[in-house]
């Protein structure tokens, strides 16, 4: 009986150890930040619960037992060598509030090594707002302890802590980019850990980030000539343009259109041009305008690249800096891929990837520009061939930053044609 209580032993900790020891490792790495404490704490771990198991009957949630022994021999670890703000665990403060499909989530996200994400966005931010985002969110202060521990008032630490969780919002979702694509959060985690942080994440992102949008070009379209002159390559629509051959196109659509600039220049070589946007106003003020410039065979209309736009008959399509505002450009080229008619040419010019502070998530910006391999990848899966993209180095955007400085954003542009 004995022998087969040691033998049930063995095995049960044998299982154990394989089950557990990458969960274990990760989670000590993530409050130690460093792999050879982990890798000791986590055989420690081991050890603990081999004795311990001599003594008590091993309970039905065997995964929180050694994860509290585990959690214990790091405090033990933090007393004995100290610890910084920084190392706080995440994991940790975030697990007795999760149950069933949030657990499945934030598993997913250490799958992914999602909290890779979270710690590299933290680091990105400045001191003060790094503390306040730590203070509350990981060490579990109220706001009284935290404005007490950085020597502010509660208001000031109230509104230091909203400045705080937009940026943190905003180095999250700038890291969604191919670069980091391994390492990425899907749509999903993203939203439940935005939401666990109490972040304006939109049950329907989509749609939210759609009607920001129209919002923000709603209020912006009357300052929007002046700046496109001041803050776009001068040669920006010339440049996509020349790309064209022009031979037998007939019909045009230019999506996001806004004043309809890249329109009007198509309108001189096409028999008609369907220009869509979804700010009314923006519209409004381009129908003033092409009528001006006797643009007579554009056809303005509302229409929101988000959704399906029911044409299917263009020699040619472009989109000019529109697809930094929306949350899936690869479903905004799918959409745009089937407004094509058989050897249409889509043709994109956006941001290339920078990292600017000109970058706001009030201003409607979701994207910090395009690497060429995303614009790839979005034109591949839309179906489309002889895809090609080029990063201008030469034709830059120059916006200013909330410092005033002007640091230049390259343009890039891409372009494909539908078989
Ligand atoms: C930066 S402006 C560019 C306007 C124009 N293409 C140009 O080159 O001047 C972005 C435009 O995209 C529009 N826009 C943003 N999200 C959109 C969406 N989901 N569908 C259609 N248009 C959108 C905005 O209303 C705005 O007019």
């Amino acid at each position: 009986m004995e022998t087969m209580d040691r033998d049930r032993r063995i095995e049960l900790l044998e299982d154990l150890f394989r089950k557990m020891y990458p969960k274990l490792y990760r989670f000590l790495y993530w409050k130690l930040q460093d792999g050879n404490v982990a890798e000791d704490i986590t055989q420690e771990t081991f050890v603990r619960a081999c004795t311990q198991l001599n003594n008590k009957a091993v309970t039905d949630n065997v995964s929180a037992w050694l994860f509290t022994i585990a959690r214990n021999l790091c405090l033990d670890y933090w007393r004995k060598n100290g610890r910084r703000l920084r190392e706080t665990p995440i994991y940790d403060e975030l697990s007795p509030h999760l149950v069933g499909t949030q657990k499945d989530l934030l598993e997913n996200m250490l799958e992914q090594q999602g909290w890779q994400i979270v710690i590299e966005a933290l680091s990105t931010l400045k001191l003060e707002h790094k503390k306040a985002i730590i203070l509350r969110h990981f060490e579990d202060c109220s706001y009284e302890q935290s404005a007490r521990q950085l020597g502010i008032t509660v208001p000031a630490f109230t509104s230091l802590l909203n400045r705080a969780r937009s940026k943190f919002f905003q180095a999250i979702v700038s890291q969604l980019s191919p670069k980091t694509a391994k390492k990425r959060l899907g749509h999903k985690e993203c939203f439940f850990l935005l939401k666990y942080f109490g972040l304006d994440w939109p049950e329907n992102p989509d749609i939210d980030i759609t009607q920001r949008s129209k919002m923000y070009f709603d209020n912006y379209a009357y300052l929007y000539e002046k700046d496109r002159h001041l803050s776009y390559p001068q040669s920006i629509d010339q440049a996509l343009l020349a790309r064209v051959d022009w031979n037998s196109k007939v019909i045009g659509v230019d999506f996001g259109t806004g004043l309809g600039h890249t329109a009007e220049k198509m309108s001189s070589r096409l028999d008609r041009v369907y220009a869509f946007d979804i700010s009314a106003n923006m519209l409004n003020l381009a129908k003033a305008r092409l009528n001006q410039l006797k643009c007579w065979n554009i056809k303005l209309a509302i229409g929101d690249l988000s959704t399906v736009l029911s044409i299917n008959q263009a020699d040619l399509a472009t989109c000019v800096c529109v697809l930094h505002h929306i949350l899936d450009p690869g479903k905004a080229i799918q959409v745009m891929a089937r407004s094509l008619k058989p050897n249409g040419v889509l043709i994109i010019a956006d941001f290339g990837r920078h990292h600017q502070d000109c970058f706001n998530y009030s201003r409607s910006d979701v994207w910090l520009g395009f690497h060429p391999q995303q614009l790839t990848r979005w034109l591949k899966e839309a179906g489309l061939n002889h895809i090609w993209v080029k990063e201008h180095d030469d034709l830059c955007f120059s916006f200013c930053d909330s410092d005033g400085h002007k640091d230049p954003i390259p343009l890039i542009m891409a372009g494909a044609s539908k078989a």
